[in-house]
């Protein structure tokens, strides 16, 4: 992850929200109020299997099958987000980093502020993304590290409680790592390109985790768990938590669309340097998560990015006539700057990249 922004930053004071809602279970201050535009409706969610994001089967992809491609080439280009199933993750993996993800936010929360995330920065626990005293919160308790390649990792916040920890995230993510290679070789097939191109250009890919905890909360309408953003990243690996809430919801067409959770699937999304590479091909899908009354809700989040050395620009097979050149080449670390350096607002911080017609 990206070293700490030089410029001095005033975030106000931020609540743990795990320690407002034990102290005052009713009480949702101002900051975490959202404007009527961005309170999440109460119509419930659509309920259609039409809206069901789609489902990519791995173990077909491993096998070969030509009908899978094609699957997972509708899944990227109509939607952005799919569910992985036959992953070959062990069911008790993912077990595992849930239940020491969950240890770890039930800590004191004297214990977890060991590992504080300094303001402006990304690893750590606390919130990320804050950058101004009158900006929103969400209701949320994050903690993130960088895992890989070596030199973004932070030993001084990786907790020695609970004991297996470190262990585990360590174990977990190298099985994540190895998805999104396999992923990222199936994609560029579906893409009609040759199926090492990711990895080639890549270099020692930047892999980052962080868990999110949404405390339950007494006015869901009024608040956002994480606020709409797409990601940075090539592909998110996102894994709910198994009694989770139903929290994950991702715009489409101009409506908010749940991710209803499949048990031991990985939910999979297109982050924005997957669609700056095929120029727009398959996009970042813009999404958010919300609370609910009664149940809190984990998720572990992996993001898998280009090293920051390379360049990252539409790749010439996906540029044409019919498909002028929409964003500019430039390095990826200073997209990732970018892109820690400013607040979660949709899909802007990809304007960054954008060529302005
Ligand atoms: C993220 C994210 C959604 C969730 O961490 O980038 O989109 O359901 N999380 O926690
Ligand atoms: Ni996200």
């Amino acid at each position: 992850m990206a070293p700490v922004p030089v410029f001095p930053i005033k975030v106000g004071h931020i609540d743990d929200v795990q320690e407002l809602r034990k102290g005052k279970p009713t009480t949702i201050p101002e900051r975490f109020v959202r404007d009527m535009a961005e309170r999440p409706s109460l119509s419930p969610a659509l309920s259609s299997s039409t809206t069901d994001i789609p489902i990519v089967d791995f173990s077909k992809l491993v096998k070969g099958s030509k009908d899978e491609v094609l699957q997972l080439a509708n899944a990227c280009e109509k939607w952005g987000f799919f569910q992985v199933i036959n992953h070959e993750i062990e069911p008790s993996l993912l077990e595992s980093i849930e239940k020491v993800s969950k240890e770890f936010f039930m800590l004191p929360v004297e214990e977890k502020q060991k590992y504080p995330m300094a303001p402006g920065t990304v690893q750590g626990y606390g919130q990320a993304f804050v950058f101004s005293e009158d900006q929103k919160l969400d209701w949320c308790n994050m903690f993130a590290l960088g895992l890989e390649p070596d030199f973004i990792r932070n030993p001084k916040l990786w907790p020695t409680n609970p004991a297996k920890f470190s262990e585990t995230v360590d174990v977990y993510s190298r099985e994540v790592r190895k998805v999104c290679k396999n992923l990222l070789k199936y994609i560029a097939m579906s893409l009609g390109l040759r199926e090492e191109i990711f990895e080639e250009m890549f270099g020692v890919a930047v892999q980052a985790i962080r868990m999110n905890y949404y405390p339950p909360c007494s006015r869901p309408d009024l608040v956002l768990g994480l606020s709409p953003h797409s990601d940075g990243s090539a592909l998110t690996v996102l894994q709910q938590g198994k009694d989770s809430s139903v929290g994950l919801q991702i715009l489409k067409n101009n409506s908010w669309v749940p991710v209803q959770p499949i048990p031991t699937a990985l939910v999979i999304n297109i982050g924005d340097t997957i669609e700056v590479l095929t120029n727009g091909k398959y996009k970042s899908v813009e999404h958010r998560a919300v609370t609910h009354k009664e149940k809190d809700r984990l998720s572990i989040v992996t993001f898998y990015a280009p090293s920051y050395e390379i360049e990252v620009g539409p790749m010439a097979e996906l540029v044409d006539e019919n498909n002028p050149c929409k964003y500019r080449r430039y390095n990826h670390g200073d997209y990732s700057k970018h892109y820690v350096t400013n607040k979660l607002q949709g899909k802007k911080t990809l304007d960054f990249a954008k060529i302005q017609a």
